[in-house]
């Protein structure tokens, strides 16, 4: 498929056929994944694929503890409760969780800067997260390359809630950290393009 087509036609997709996935086609999604930019070339992306049912029940179990609590707190309605555990969790129903970390990126420049006597945080202020910048360019690689070969993926930050709790689990230490969950999977449903702002809006000349 033609580049141009691929980015257009990609869709979050959030409905999976009960099919498993080849795990040699995963790989291949993921080498395509890794060709993706990074500062210096750092490559600090790393993939974990879970495909384990127990795991990914687990995962569910997780995110849905971590949710409860707050809506506990927040005194939010049933309907709303179900509708917020769904969208968090439906990364179940794909043959693959693919989960995504990561681990900060220190150059040069950032030993300076911290000679220069500014914390970890004003340096992160100042260098706008390279290590998180790369991993969302190898994770739109990895959506591209999933579509091309007739999978549907979504990118999900939303599990991400509680985060800690999954590190633990799938033994993410420090220093990596979680970036994201990409269920993927044959798409049951592929929904409709949701749009995107008129151009002039995102779009400017300094002339
Ligand atoms: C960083 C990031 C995080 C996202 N997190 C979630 C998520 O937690 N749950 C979800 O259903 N979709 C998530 N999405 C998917 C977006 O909702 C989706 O990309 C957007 O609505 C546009 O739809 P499209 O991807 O089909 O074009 C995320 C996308 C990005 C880039």
């Amino acid at each position: 498929m033609e580049f141009t087509d691929l980015a257009r036609q990609r869709r979050s997709v959030r409905k999976f056929k009960d099919e498993p996935i080849n795990k040699e086609e995963i790989v291949e999604i993921i080498r395509i994944a890794t060709q993706a930019p990074s500062p210096g070339n750092d490559q600090m992306w790393s993939f974990q694929v879970v495909i384990n049912e127990e795991a990914k029940e687990k995962m569910v179990d997780i995110v849905t503890k971590k949710l409860e609590r707050l809506i506990f707190e927040l005194k939010m309605n049933s309907e709303q409760y179900k509708q917020i555990i769904k969208a968090a969790t439906f990364f179940v129903e794909a043959p693959a969780v693919i989960v995504v970390s990561t681990k900060q990126y220190r150059s040069k420049i950032d030993a300076m800067l911290k000679e220069s006597g500014l914390n970890e945080k004003d340096i992160d202020s100042l260098r706008a997260r390279p290590d998180l910048q790369s991993v969302g360019a190898a994770i739109q690689n990895l959506l591209l390359a999933a579509w091309e070969k007739g999978y549907g993926t979504c990118w999900m930050t939303g599990p991400c809630i509680a985060r800690h709790e999954l590190e633990v689990f799938l033994g993410i230490t420090q220093p990596r950290s979680l970036a994201a969950l990409i269920p993927i999977g044959k798409p049951k449903i592929i929904p409709v393009s949701r749009g995107r702002k008129p151009l002039e809006d995102v779009v400017s000349f300094i002339e």
